[in-house]
């Protein structure tokens, strides 16, 4: 006999949200994602079940921070399976709302994300990061009791944001970074690896492959120099090299490198932590 799956609640409604939270402690860890769920979601939900009583997965495909050409339609739904990998990771509830429940109507107040929501990834998709921001604000107040939201390293720029906006808007939840789980050959998780054919994913390696190739040197242009000779024949969107705030890069000391690629038709982002120290002449 198969051993059965954890028991978990499943709430489409704020309505159902909230009497499903009412019969459970307060102090929630939130885990909001866009479903097709992987490894990398599972570890942030592992590390949310640690330290709260209840652990809340949100999965929504938030039609806001896609642009008109972008992957919205095509983007992997498959709401059974990632139900049962929340239960397995140790999640309480699934919150699996439509658009209309979320955005109620035609809304007009947004989040404005500020200057750094138009650089790196928001240069190559216009009013992605607003969206971003406007559904992550509105997920911390539609989930009741959420102490602390667990998001992705993965997705730097999104983190440094969604952690700039609670703090510029004083918005109490805890922002917790995790960091990025990969597949054995370093490619990072991301569920639009499953866009990418045999030799497109094969071809995707140069971009781990390049950030550790960089993350090797301690000087900015060796970097930079290393990282990009081992992007050689890859359609690069940005290779940049910031502070860990994603300010411009420290003269010495932590920083980011940050990469998206196009491999065919599928974008694809990566970062790792850098340690540069000054040239001494
Ligand atoms: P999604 O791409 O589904 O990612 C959900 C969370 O999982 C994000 O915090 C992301 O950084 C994290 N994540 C993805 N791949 C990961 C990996 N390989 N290792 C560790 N964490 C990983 O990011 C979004 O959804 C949306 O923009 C969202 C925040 C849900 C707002 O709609």
């Amino acid at each position: 006999m198969r051993p059965s799956a954890p028991a978990i609640a499943v709430a489409a409604t704020r309505e159902e949200l909230s009497a499903e939270q009412c019969r459970r402690a307060g102090d929630v860890g939130l885990v909001m994602t866009m479903g097709a769920l992987h490894t990398g979601h599972e570890s942030l939900i592992a590390a949310a079940r640690g330290q709260h009583a209840t652990v809340v997965v949100s999965v929504f495909v938030n039609p806001t921070q896609f642009g008109a050409e972008e992957d919205f339609d095509g983007y992997p739904r498959r709401l059974a399976d990632d139900v049962a990998r929340c239960a397995c990771a140790g999640a309480d509830v699934v919150f699996a709302p439509t658009a209309s429940e979320v955005y109620r109507g035609n809304p007009q107040v947004t989040v404005d994300p500020g200057p750094l929501g138009e650089e790196l990834e928001g240069a190559a998709r216009p009013g992605h990061f607003a969206g971003v921001l406007t559904v992550v604000h509105k997920l911390l107040h539609i989930v009741p009791g959420v102490r602390a939201a667990y998001f992705g390293e993965k997705d730097y720029q999104q983190l440094t944001l969604v952690r700039r906006m609670c703090h510029d808007l004083d918005l109490a939840p805890q922002i917790v970074g995790c960091p990025t789980v990969r597949d054995p050959d370093g490619l990072a998780l991301s569920s639009r690896n499953a866009y990418l054919s045999p030799d497109e994913r094969r071809r995707a390696l140069a971009l781990p492959r390049a950030l550790r190739a960089g993350a090797a040197h301690r000087e900015a242009t060796d970097v930079l120099g290393a990282a990009r000779q081992a992007l050689d024949g890859i359609d690069v969107d940005y290779l940049e090299l910031r502070s860990p705030d994603l300010s411009p890069p420290p003269a010495a000391g932590p920083a980011r490198l940050l990469a998206a690629v196009r491999i065919g038709r599928t974008r694809l982002l990566d970062n790792v932590a850098v340690d540069v120290t000054r040239k001494e002449f």
